[in-house]
């Protein structure tokens, strides 16, 4: 295939040297004269192990050549991948000059340019922040778009400077965004096709991404939680790399998908009460860990959003489904639904919870105390029927899964609105209306 790649600098010209390899046709685009000579030199302007020679075979080849113009690399080409460059602005925002740039020559471009009955592929590589592509599509291509000549697609890329040509031969992840998540067609899939065994996942716009800033911004989050163990751990007179060591050996709770789904604020009598011991030892002997010092406040900001949206659907009936931390446990300390409960009962909300885990007289111990303390009413809102709770209408906050299909299908009708805090899908087959909390 004949392939346009605009911008030339680590992502660009490991693209072009990659897909060169793979046989398909390169032009490469860069307003830097001195990109331009190299790579019609058969030499690569970047340093990169292993790109040197892709570049080399690929000039030999003939199947790479460079330029700075951008009508002659779009009118030979089928498909453009986009890779300039999109830095900070001084504000620290997004700076898409170099996309826009791009975007308006290839839609002048294509405007001219005779219908072939086949669109042109534009795919956009390089990172935008999630909605950049529609509003791209919007102001660039809307009408060579209604017209089918253009198909816009973004693919985020995931490869890491020093081995990038390994990445792009074997990714890590391997992601492409349609319109809506509509199939890819072939052209498209041959330019992701790797030796990966993991497929690609085709998605929306949005979500390609989105998940570009997920992934550094959990990397970035990964890096600095290691340091500030290594920090801990210096302090302590301990060897932080044995901690984490151990730590990456548990592959259930700690390096899996377990803690990584969207939901609940945590609590519970461990992680709350832990975090702030060490924050308070480490305070005290001038360790500063800026990061774990505000996991509790972030958390403490979820619940806050989760009140807030509880409060903006306008229900005055409230039903909690699960009051204790969390399921098939009835230990309330630090249960966030415990001051979701204590915030409604003092805003006069009328208020109904199911918990079977729960029963008032056998309460002991700090769950006692929870309970003395921040809701001693509970035993007049805590309802054991759950037909009773559920009752004819009214907004169902589901923070537990602790009722069946089958019986919430039975009882929920269309005058109750649902509010699905655990992620909880099935919830979307009732005849009430669903919300997602943060999804
Ligand atoms: N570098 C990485 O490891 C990496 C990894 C994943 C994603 N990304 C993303 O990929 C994008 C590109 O990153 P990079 O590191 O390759 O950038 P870079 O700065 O190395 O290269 C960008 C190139 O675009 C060229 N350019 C600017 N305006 C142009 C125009 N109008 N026409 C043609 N070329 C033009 C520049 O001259 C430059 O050569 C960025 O959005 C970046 O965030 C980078």
């Amino acid at each position: 295939m004949k392939i346009s790649v605009f911008g030339l600098g680590y992502v660009g010209v490991v693209t072009a040297g990659c897909l060169s390899d793979k046989g398909h046709e390169i032009i490469g685009v860069d307003v830097q004269s001195s990109k331009i000579e190299s790579l019609n030199q058969g030499q690569s302007p970047i340093v990169e192990p292993e790109l040197d020679l892709l570049i080399q075979k690929a000039h030999q080849h003939a199947l790479l050549s460079a330029t700075d113009d951008s009508e002659k690399a779009i009118l030979n080409s089928d498909l453009s991948l986009i890779c300039v460059g999109t830095p900070s602005n001084d504000a620290g925002g997004l700076d898409l000059r170099y996309v826009r740039e791009v975007s308006s020559q290839i839609a002048e471009v294509l405007a001219q340019k005779s219908s072939t009955g086949v669109p042109h592929y534009l795919v956009y590589r390089s990172t935008m922040l999630p909605g950049s592509t529609q509003a791209l599509v919007d102001e660039y291509f809307h009408e060579l778009q209604e017209r089918n000549s253009i198909e816009v697609f973004f693919l985020p890329e995931f490869l890491r400077e020093s081995t990038a040509v390994a990445d792009f031969k074997n990714p890590s992840l391997s992601v492409i965004g349609s319109r809506d998540g509509l199939p890819i067609p072939d052209a498209v899939s041959r330019i992701i096709e790797s030796d990966s065994t993991t497929p690609s996942r085709v998605v929306n716009w949005n979500t390609a991404e989105m998940i570009k800033y997920a992934c550094n911004a959990f990397h970035a989050t990964k890096v600095t939680f290691a340091n500030e163990m290594g920090r801990l751990g210096k302090h302590f007179k301990i060897d932080s790399r044995a901690v984490m060591d151990l730590l990456c050996q548990d592959d259930r709770l700690n390096l899996s998908p377990y803690y990584l789904r969207p939901g609940n604020p945590f609590g519970g009598s461990c992680l709350p009460k832990d975090l702030r011991a060490l924050i308070d030892s480490s305070r005290r002997h001038g360790l500063s860990l800026p990061m774990s010092e505000n996991l509790l406040i972030s958390n403490q900001v979820h619940l806050d959003d989760l009140i807030r949206r509880i409060e903006r659907s306008g229900e005055k009936e409230i039903i909690l489904l699960g009051l204790s931390f969390k399921n098939n446990t009835d230990d309330l300390r630090e249960s966030s639904m415990v001051e979701v409960a204590q915030f409604l009962l003092g805003r006069g909300y009328t208020l109904r919870i199911y918990d079977p885990h729960l029963n008032v007289a056998r309460l002991v111990g700090s769950n006692k105390r929870v309970l003395e303390s921040k809701m001693p009413h509970l035993a007049a809102v805590l309802i054991e029927d759950p037909r009773k709770a559920i009752g004819e209408r009214g907004l169902i906050v589901a923070a537990q899964k602790n009722l069946s299909m089958g019986e919430l299908k039975d009882m929920v009708t269309e005058k109750h609105r649902i509010l699905d805090v655990n992620g909880w899908d099935e919830l979307k087959d009732l005849s009430a209306t669903y919300e997602g909390f943060c999804w």
